[in-house]
């Protein structure tokens, strides 16, 4: 009888369990997962220049920089951030870059009107900005003003900072206590000019696009600038259509993608203590991702089918309602379980994009939206996000390998996605990588691998989860969430079967 009860509850746990598997096509890479995927956000909102990178050249308590705080140098130095895009977002489109130069005392303050209708006193500009760079050992990504700036104005920024002979720009740089120009290659030409932008429609963006791009040139003449145009706003594919036909490719380097995982813009939801329903769609929004990149690299394929332009998915990430009693105009929002798991499914579809999808950001690194790092005072917090690009850091230039996942679907009410998402990739050093999120919120999965021709005797892994889809790292304790060793694996022949728990990242190294 006891046996029989015994083997009774083997049964259902192992049925409650659901069997997932992954095919790791070890032998077909062809494309490389460009690490500028793994970019981030800075923009002039709420706390995340100001008392977020920036907490003032003067600070005696915070330990700094140049006024840019050494903890979250450090923190992102480990994470090998590859580009940063900087001042905006729609604070670019507003934004005068001659405002930021020169002696602090003597910059005028203008008013933040996008976010808050704060006072910006313009003490972090373009020097601020581009020395930070060179401390995070990182590439800027400008975003000059279209929606309220000049073509001269942007032509000008940008000889003040590449060109090195002389000039009256360059000689202002040089006034201003920078000898060498910076060499900066990333260039986007304005932001949502289809909303905070402009309000412009696609064909009148796509010949203002034509006329800045003229006339930004590489001022060094060494090096060719990388042109982005500002992209569509999800699924607007008509934006796609129109920039890829009117403007000439020879112009375009990339073309950009924003996409946030919101619920619902009028009822966002709050960013920990949510329920089950409401983590879910998010999931489904998130996970939308691959859709829009699907259909947005097919529009691109009928004029670019080699595929020269990216497609540059520039602002990514959860949006919640703000944190309690912060300016609703701060976008100040805690960090979950939740945004760990979406992290890592939308890093693993832009994997499987890696032909089209070279370049993305996070938005945003400090404070706003699906931050990495979070501050008070001189406290910093990593959050579980950190953690995952972290754990993803691996796959930075590494070849991908293509997967095929087949497994049950996690639904609620009338929703429904695929329980696994998974990606893989192979390093210079030839350790192969794979990245697994268990989406479903209540059951574990048990997940078989079947990697062709590895031998797989030299396995480890890392795991990040918790006991509740809504924990967080806080101030008061800021490692509840952090990377564990994982060995709940094994390893049979050319197959590892992994056991993931609910809402789970784990990223398994093969050598
Ligand atoms: O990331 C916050 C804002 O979201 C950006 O400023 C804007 O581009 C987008 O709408």
């Amino acid at each position: 009888m006891k046996f029989v009860y015994v083997l009774l509850l083997l049964t259902t746990s192992f049925l409650s369990m659901s069997q997932s598997q992954v095919v790791i096509h070890a032998d077909q890479g062809k494309h490389t997962i460009n690490k500028h995927i793994y970019g981030h956000f800075a923009e002039h909102l709420g706390r995340c220049i100001y008392g977020g990178f920036y907490v003032g050249e003067g600070n005696k308590e915070i330990p700094n920089t140049q006024g840019v705080r050494n903890d979250i140098v450090d923190a992102l130095k480990r994470l090998r951030i590859p580009n940063l895009r900087w001042p905006g977002g729609c604070f670019a489109d507003t934004y005068h870059w001659k405002d930021g130069i020169g002696p602090k005392d003597k910059r005028p303050s203008i008013v933040n009107r996008w976010w808050g209708n704060v006072t910006e006193d313009n003490s972090f500009g373009t020097h601020d900005f581009l020395n930070m760079c060179e401390l995070l050992n990182t590439e800027p990504y400008v975003s000059v003003n279209v929606g309220s700036g000049t073509v001269q104005e942007v032509a000008d920024w940008v000889q003040y900072v590449n060109f090195d002979g002389v000039s009256p720009m360059s000689n202002l740089r040089i006034v201003n206590g920078r000898q060498a120009p910076w060499k900066v290659r990333f260039w986007g030409i304005g932001n949502e000019a289809w909303g905070c932008g402009g309000n412009m429609t696609a064909e009148y963006y796509a010949n203002i696009y034509r006329q800045y791009a003229t006339f930004m040139t590489g001022w060094s003449n060494a090096e060719k600038l990388y042109r982005i145009a500002s992209g569509a706003n999800s699924s607007d594919y008509h934006w796609t259509e129109v920039l890829m036909k009117n403007i000439p490719h020879g112009m375009l380097d990339g073309l950009a993608l924003h996409h946030y995982s919101v619920i619902d813009w009028s009822k966002k939801g709050p960013a920990t203590g949510f329920t089950e329903e409401q983590y879910m769609k998010t999931m489904v929004q998130a996970l939308k991702m691959d859709e829009l990149i699907t259909r947005h690299s097919a529009i691109m394929d009928q004029s670019d089918p080699n595929k020269k332009i990216a497609l540059v998915v520039d602002e990514w990430g959860g949006w919640y309602d703000v944190e309690p009693g912060t300016n609703p105009g701060f976008l100040y929002q805690q960090n979950s379980m939740r945004d760990a798991v979406l992290a890592g499914a939308t890093l693993n579809i832009f994997h499987k994009h890696a032909e089209r999808v070279r370049m993305a950001n996070l938005a945003q690194t400090v404070n706003v939206l699906q931050a990495v790092i979070l501050t008070e005072g001189e406290k910093m917090v990593l959050t579980p996000t950190y953690h995952v690009l972290d754990m993803y850091k691996v796959h930075q230039d590494a070849t991908m390998l293509p997967v095929e996942v087949t497994a049950k679907e996690y639904s609620l009410g009338s929703d429904k996605v695929t329980s696994l998402s998974a990606s893989a990739s192979r390093d210079a050093s030839g350790a192969v990588h794979i990245s697994l999120v268990n989406i479903d919120a209540k059951q574990s999965q048990t997940v078989t691998l079947n990697l062709k021709g590895v031998k797989l005797s030299g396995t480890t892994a890392q795991i990040l989860t918790s006991s509740k889809l809504s924990d967080h790292n806080t101030f008061d304790k800021p490692d509840l969430i952090k990377p564990k060793k994982f060995q709940d694996f094994k390893v049979s022949g050319e197959s590892l079967t992994v056991t993931l728990p609910p809402f789970s990242v784990v990223v398994l190294e093969v050598k």
